[in-house]
This record gives structure tokens, sequence and C-alpha cells, in this order.
């Protein structure tokens, strides 16, 4: 047996003309949590959707749970579980009666269904709330019930795109408390999606990050942060910004444009700013404020795209939603 989950070789999908997702490779290790991070229009819910055998690739192949997603269709439906951007409960019956529904579609014993129920329900911190109907759920609570049902049927991985998405802060904050907690006491590999890349930092084992449908950059979330230089010195500025750009490329260092800010990733920004100020204020730049932090995945996500996530979200329209298929009877027992 192999020691991962998920194998990606390659894998193509053009819409017509659009080239959705541009060739990616990739491999997830068994029990890891997995982010695949963009923004808006980057391809990861059409690479989910390959994936789970939803969409069939343009080139490429994959596996998932050793099984072909274009040869081993039935295996790899069986295997996994899946939480869609778009929400698919019943909104008129009960948490508790949403699990046992999607416990008989897939055949599990009613004893087994219910046992396995409750100890869902604690681990999403839904339990007290199981006799209410999911009208009456907040989004977060959706959510994590929407997990909870996924994960009824023991799947070897799970698929979670955009978990997140339009949650406030707070409930956001949780769900990824409780992926973090199912992480730790299943037996399971969490694939997850999100455009919140200082989100994942925390705990994601290994973060692939995306833009216009290639992978740029590949790693955990401490490897990504060091291979752009320890620290970020951030300069506002608001006239002038090319001059100081060429000023700091002379001292051999490659800055970016953020808005109103010039950043460049630097080993210690202390010691930067002390070799470099005299330098930098020679230029007679009228640079408004100087700030040194830690860079964040937005900072690795800046690097290696060179373009700021907000602008690359301003610049994708809007999100296009994937052909209907029915997404609830995805899997069966196995
Ligand atoms: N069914 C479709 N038909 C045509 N274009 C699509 C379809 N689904 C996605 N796209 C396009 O593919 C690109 C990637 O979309 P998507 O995978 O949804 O990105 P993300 O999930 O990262 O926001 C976008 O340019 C989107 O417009
Ligand atoms: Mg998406």
């Amino acid at each position: 047996m192999t020691e991962y989950a998920i194998e990606v070789n390659n894998l193509k999908k053009n819409f017509g003309e659009i080239q959705a997702v541009k060739g990616v490779s990739f491999k997830v290790k068994k029990r890891e949590i997995f982010a695949y991070l963009g923004p808006n229009g980057a391809g990861k819910t059409t690479t989910i959707n390959m994936l789970i055998t939803l969409l069939k690739p343009t080139a490429g192949t994959a596996k998932v749970n050793g099984y072909d997603i274009i040869t081993e269709q039935d295996k790899v439906r069986r295997s996994i579980a899946v939480v869609f951007q778009e929400q698919t409960l019943d909104e008129d019956l009960t948490a508790w009666d949403n699990l046992m529904l999607h416990a008989k579609i897939y055949g599990i014993p009613k004893q087994e269904a219910k046992q396995e129920a409750k100890h869902l329900l604690d681990l999403t911190g839904l339990w007290e709330r199981r006799y209410s109907r999911v009208k009456h759920f907040s989004g977060g609570m959706r959510r994590r019930l929407e997990i909870a049902r996924g994960l009824l049927t023991n799947p070897k991985v799970l698929f979670l795109d955009e978990p997140t998405i339009g949650l406030d802060p707070q409930s956001r904050a949780l769900i990824w408390e409780k992926i973090q907690e199912i992480s730790k006491v299943q037996d399971i590999t969490i694939f997850l999606t999100s455009h919140q890349m200082d989100e994942v930092e925390e705990f994601a084992h290994t973060v692939a990050i995306m833009d216009l449908g290639e992978i740029k950059v590949i790693g955990s979330p401490d490897e990504l942060k060091d291979s752009i230089g320890n620290d970020v010195v951030r300069f506002k500025v608001t006239e002038q910004k090319e001059k100081l750009i060429e000023v700091i490329r002379k001292m051999g260092y490659e800055p970016h444009e953020a808005g109103d800010y010039i950043e460049v990733g630097v080993k210690n920004g202390a010691e930067f700013l002390g070799e470099k100020i005299r330098e930098i204020s020679s230029a007679n730049i009228p640079i408004k404020s100087i700030e040194v932090k830690k860079p964040s995945l937005n900072d690795v996500f800046l690097h290696y795209t060179g373009r700021e996530l907000r602008d690359a979200m301003a610049s994708f329209a809007d999100r296009i939603n994937m052909p209907g298929a029915n997404r609830r009877i995805l899997r069966r027992r196995h």
C-alpha cells in the first residue's frame, strides 16, 4: 500500500477556451491536512470535482486511496466524503434526522448509525442541538453538520470545498478548530480548499498555493514562509513607488507592490533596516511608514504570484457554479 491518500499527475481541465486547471501534480500523505489555497477562479473546485469523479479530466491522471479516478470511479466514491461549497442539507429535518436519513441512504445499520451520529455530533459541537431543525441553524452550524454527515460513512478522505466561505470570523475559527480535532481523532486525510490563506497556516500540514490554474508552490507553511525570507519589511508609499522598488532592487532584493505598500522579504527585518535605512532615505522618497512583520501565507502568495490576494480576487468576476450533478447521492456504503 502506498503512503499517499491522493496522488495527482499532470491533471488538466479545459472548459472550451478556459484552461481551468493547467496540469497540476502533487501528493497528499495519509492522515494529513492538505490545504489547496488560491483566489476565486484559481481552479480549486475544478480540481476537487475531478478528484471526486464528478468531472472528467481533459488530461492527466490521479489516484485517490489508491484508486484511479477514471477507471475506478465507484471505488473512489465509496472511500471518500465531500462537503461542497453549496449547502446540501434538508432544512426541514432536524440535525439528527439529517444524519439518520444519510445513514439510511448508505445502508448503515441503525444501531451503528446512532452510535456514530452521537460521536460525530459531539465532535462537531452539535449534540445539544440535535433535535433542532436545520432551518434554525446558523451558517457555521450547518457546515459542521455537513461535515458530521460526511464522516458517517467512515471515509478515508474528506474533501472540504471552502468550508468557511460566507461565515463570520468566529464561526470560521470554530470550523477550523473542529477540522483539527477530527484530524486528530479520526483515521482520515483531509483535503480542503480556501481563499483565506492565513487561516490555515496554523494547522495545515501541507499547503499548495494555486493561481490561474497552476500550483505555484507547495510545502509546509513554515517551509513556504522561510522560502521567501524570514521577515517582511513593509513601506507605505503613495508617491514614487517605482523609485523605491528600483532602490531596493539595486540592493539585491525583490520587492513587491501591494496597494499603497512596497514589501520586501528579508532574513532579518531589523538588521535590514539598520544597514539600509541611510541608503533608502538618501533616495528622498516620501515614505509614510515602515513596518517589520513575520511573513504570512498571504505574503507567500504575493511572492510566488506577484500579486496581492485581494487584487487577484477582484480581478475574478465571480465564481461559476459547477454543472448540476446529484451531489447528495455520491457515495455508497462500503
Ligand atoms: N462548468 C464550467 N464551465 C466553464 N468554465 C468553468 C466551469 N467551472 C469553472 N469554470 C472556470 O474555471 C476556472 C476555475 O474555476 P473554479 O475551479 O471554480 O475555481 P475556484 O474554485 O478556485 O474558485 C474559472 O475561470 C471558472 O470560471
Ligand atoms: Mg471554488
